[in-house]
């Protein structure tokens, strides 16, 4: 069974503006050249925004969705620095829709995660107000749009994923756990959500042999990185507190996109 996310088709052409269908271009230009992105948070509200019927989305409350992420019980590292929820859609190119799955425990093989794969691991979905707010429409749709651009046959698997990274008085917080890695999809999206009180947390794009290609430490919230998985690693360094008194917090989004 799956429900729908959305009931309406996919913004036609003549909706979004010139300025968007530049940006558009740009970033499948920047994806063909080099497999990867880095956009100004502006840039990519902008552009989010284009694919929503109602322009009136709630940021905040958007953001405050990362204030009630549930402890990732399974750390192959026994660490309890990574909070998150998670959901499972798909979408159809010749439709032109996107829908939420039945939730489903997450699975990445031991070749792509190394400290956590080959573990069916469930974890709880990402709240129906969250889920179906216009600002996440938004950005399911842009994503869409532009990797059956990039890829036009074939329909998507998705899987979306609310993280939070912490680092307390006696833990340092990991984005990325498993090192210098790629997720074992196609397409990844990182929507940058917030950060508070960090020190680090500094990403970097790899090619096929590891060689650093960008490094770059996201700041802004809305700043986004789009990249070919199945040609780019990545990882994003530890982060710290810069005071010591309360804990550091990292937040984000990460959308990935594998054809079914
Ligand atoms: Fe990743």
């Amino acid at each position: 069974m799956s429900i729908d996310v959305v009931n309406y088709n996919m913004p036609r052409q003549e909706y979004l503006s010139e300025a968007s269908e530049n940006i558009k271009k740009f970033i499948l230009e920047q994806m063909r050249d080099k497999h990867f992105v880095h956009l100004k948070p502006d840039i990519s509200l902008n552009l989010i925004k284009e694919y929503v019927e109602n322009k009136q989305i709630d940021i905040n409350s958007f953001i405050r969705s990362w204030d009630d992420l549930e402890i990732d019980q399974y750390m192959g590292d026994g660490g309890k620095y990574r909070k998150r929820r998670y959901a499972t859609l798909s979408s159809c190119v010749t439709l032109g829709k996107v829908k939420l799955e039945e939730h489903q425990p997450h699975f990445q093989k031991k070749h792509y995660n190394g400290l956590n794969g080959d573990i069916a691991r469930h974890y709880k979905p990402i709240k129906n107000k969250i889920i179906n707010s216009e600002i996440m429409k938004g950005i399911l749709y842009l994503s869409h749009d532009l990797f059956t651009k990039l890829s036009p046959i074939g329909n998507w698997h998705i899987e979306t994923h609310q993280f939070r990274i912490e680092a307390t008085d006696n833990q340092i917080g990991k984005p990325t756990p498993e090192g210098i890695h790629r997720d074992g999809v196609d397409y990844v999206i990182m929507l940058f959500v917030n950060r508070t009180n960090c020190i680090g947390g500094e990403s970097a794009i790899y090619d096929k042999d590891k060689n650093k290609l960008s490094s770059f430490t996201m700041k802004d919230t809305f700043e986004m990185v789009i990249l070919n998985d199945k040609e780019l690693f990545h990882g994003v360094s530890s982060i710290s507190r810069e005071y010591k008194e309360k804990k550091a917090v990292r937040d984000i989004l990460v959308i990935t996109f594998r054809k079914k």
